[in-house]
This record gives C-alpha cells, structure tokens and sequence, in this order.
C-alpha cells in the first residue's frame, strides 16, 4: 500500500491522493483574465493524476499585481475564465485550487525572463506596461535598485484586507475548492510578518504579535466569504534566512494563530523578503524544505504540506509514510512531467494496469503493455 496515493480529506474536500500541484505563474493573463493558456496548463495537470491543482498567484486587487501578466480576481468579469478552468479540474476527479495574493512591495515587476526588475519607462516603449506605485507595511524598498513603496495607510489595510474576501467569494464562484494564501516568498503578508520589512509601530507591528495581525484579519476576512465545508490554506515562508528576520520559532507561532482563524494546511516554503540574492544561510537539496513542514506539522499541530526540489517518487513516499508532511507540492517536476503522479504510481506499485490513468489513455498503455511484456520487451 502506498501512502503517496492515500486519500486525505480537510474539511469536505477529500483529496485521492497526497499530490498538489504547485502554484505556478505564468504571465500569460491580460488585465488579469484567464485565457486557453491557463485551461491546458493546469488541465493537463489534473489528466496526470494530482489531486489538488493550484492555480497561480492571482492578485485580489489590481496594483497587488506583481506583474502585468499575473491573474487576478478583483472584480466579477474574472470568474467566468476560471470556472472553465476548474469544471474541467474537479471532472477529472482532482481538486482545483486558487492563490490568492498581493504583491506588496514586489508589485509592478518585470516578467522573470524581462529581467525580473522593477517595471520602467522601458517596458512602456516595448511592450506599451507602464509602472504602477506600490504599497507595502513600511517604505523600505525590496532590494538595491526598487524604488520605496509607499505605507500604507490604515485604509489601505482596511481595503486589502476586505479584497482577500472579496476574491474569496468569487473564488467560490469561480469553482474553486480550495484557497490558498500567498503569504510567503516576499509578498504583502509575509512583509507584514517579517520585522526585515515591517518597521510600523502601530497595532499592525513593533512585535511578533502585531505583525502577525494582517495575515490573521485576512484569514479572518476569507472565512467570512468561503463555506465552512472548503478548507483555507496559507503558504508561509518557514525561515528568512537572514539575521533579523523570522525563525521557524515565530512561523509555528503564526502557524497556532492562524489555525484559531479557521486556517487548515500551512505550506511550508522559505525565504524571498529580502531580494534575489540567496542569503548565505540557505542551502539547497532534494527535499531541503521537508523539515519545516515537519516542524510546523508537530509544533502548531496542524496539517502541512512540503514543497521545495521534489521529483523522486520513492523520496516522496517516504515523507507521506514517516509522517513529516500531510502532501507534497510539486512545481517544475510538473513542467518536467505533467503525468508525474501516473508514473509514480507505477514505481511505487500502486497502479501496475494504468487503472489510475483517463481511460482513454490507460485503455492503450494497458494494452501496450501486455504486448511488450509477452514479446519479453519488459
Ligand atoms: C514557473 C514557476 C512559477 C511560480 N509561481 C509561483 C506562484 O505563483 N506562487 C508561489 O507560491 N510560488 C511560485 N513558484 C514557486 C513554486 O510554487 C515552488 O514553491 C518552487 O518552484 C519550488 O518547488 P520545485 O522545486 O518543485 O519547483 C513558481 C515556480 C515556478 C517554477
């Protein structure tokens, strides 16, 4: 018996197996819309076998875009994209899920293969996006060469807070089953997290506890909106990296907070408040992110999810088994290889007759396999 391919169930949703697309954007989107790209892109995930596809970072209001390409759900016309999108998802037996984001400071970039800078006049003349100001807990730019975004006011706050609830229900609209907030990697929330980006001294910041304030009120503000039935999830960066920033200590304390919100699944990622460069304290391996997921698993008591360098089936099978995470998140193997979740069910023996596969599929590679195997090919 496999544990990689046992259900699990938060809340109503039940999941077939304990595989989750990553998010992962794309750029493709115009004024926020979705288009045929993102249908194949994240339907084809859902052919492969995931149980849970998460669509991108889609901003709740148009300036937390971090692109001009991201998606976004600040007003209604943008549903009707998406529930294409997830009908096909949830048809083909996975769960569709959103991200939902705010940029912060990191608002009005270049695509990465633009160059992953501040937009400019330059992008204007190119390809006619011009710049927009950002927002964020303190005016402290993101690295060297970003111009400082404005503070936010208390209104601000207020506004954002209420956008993560209005993309929540529209969410629901759009057929989406599950949220995840993006609240790591350098984006408004963690900024709010973080005292590398948060200097306030308000009841938004100057302690752990109020800095945590934003993430809880968001949380907070999506419940309101989503049925008690679909789950909530937050991705959290489980470590700065860096001296003076967040310990994994203070993300099991945010972890315990925001489960009180109404919160389910933590994903455990780390790093992105304080520019592109990697802080020296990072070191990069297979699974290398696993022992927050574990951490956070065992001291906020909460379910967890581990992303991070991921492709090996046997590697993840074995973090599902020994109990360190609950799922495992899986982003550029997926480029890689769309139908993953199918091939690793054949390594791990849980799907030996292409049972697992779309029928219409598995029907041809049964068979095929039948052939290969009597003429001594396998
Ligand atoms: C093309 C691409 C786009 C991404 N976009 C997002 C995103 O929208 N939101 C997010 O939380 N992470 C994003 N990420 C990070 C991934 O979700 C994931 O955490 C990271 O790539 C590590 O997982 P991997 O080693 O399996 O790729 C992106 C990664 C890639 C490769």
């Amino acid at each position: 018996m496999s544990n990689l391919f046992s259900p699990f169930t938060l809340r109503d949703q039940k999941f077939k197996n304990r595989i989750a697309v990553s998010p992962m954007s794309q750029y493709r989107a115009r004024d926020g819309h979705a288009n045929a790209w993102h249908t194949v892109h994240l339907g084809r995930f859902a052919i492969g076998g995931a149980a849970l596809v998460y669509a991108e970072a889609t901003a709740v209001e148009a300036d937390g875009r971090r692109t001009h390409g991201d998606l976004g759900l600040w007003n209604d016309a943008q549903i009707s994209e998406l529930r294409r999108i997830t009908d096909f998802i949830s048809a083909e037996g996975s769960v569709p899920g959103i991200q939902l984001a705010h940029a912060g400071r990191k608002a009005s970039e270049r695509r990465p293969w633009h160059g992953e800078t501040p937009v400019d006049d330059e992008d204007v003349n190119e390809r006619g996006e011009a710049p927009w100001e950002a927002i964020a807990p303190s005016p402290i730019p993101y690295a060297n060469g970003w111009p400082a975004p404005r503070e936010m006011s208390g209104a601000d706050i207020e506004r954002v807070i209420a956008a993560f609830g209005s993309a929540a229900r529209r969410s629901f609209e759009a057929g989406f089953r599950i949220i995840e907030v993006y609240a790591a990697h350098g984006f408004l929330i963690h900024q709010f997290l973080s005292p590398i980006a948060n200097q306030r001294t308000d009841d938004w910041g100057g302690n752990a506890q109020k800095r945590m304030r934003f993430a809880v009120k968001v949380a907070e503000a999506i419940r309101a909106n989503w049925p008690d039935g679909y789950p909530l999830a937050f991705r959290l960066s489980a470590t700065d990296w860096l001296d003076g920033g967040l310990e994994t200590a203070d993300i099991i304390e945010v972890s315990t907070a925001l489960k009180a919100a109404g919160v389910d699944m933590i994903d455990c990622s780390t790093g992105g408040i304080g520019g592109k460069e990697r802080p020296r304290r990072m070191t990069i391996d297979q699974g290398f992110q696993v022992p927050f997921a574990e951490q956070i698993r065992s001291g906020a008591e909460v379910a967890t999810m581990a992303v991070g360098f991921l492709w090996d089936a046997k590697f993840c099978e074995e973090i599902i088994a020994s109990g360190r995470a609950d799922m495992v998140t899986l982003a550029r193997e997926m480029l890689n290889d769309p139908n993953w979740p199918l091939h690793a069910a054949t390594e791990l023996g849980a799907d030996s007759e292409h049972r697992m596969w779309p029928i219409e599929a598995g029907w041809w590679l049964m068979k095929r396999e039948r052939l290969l195997t009597k003429l001594g090919l396998r």
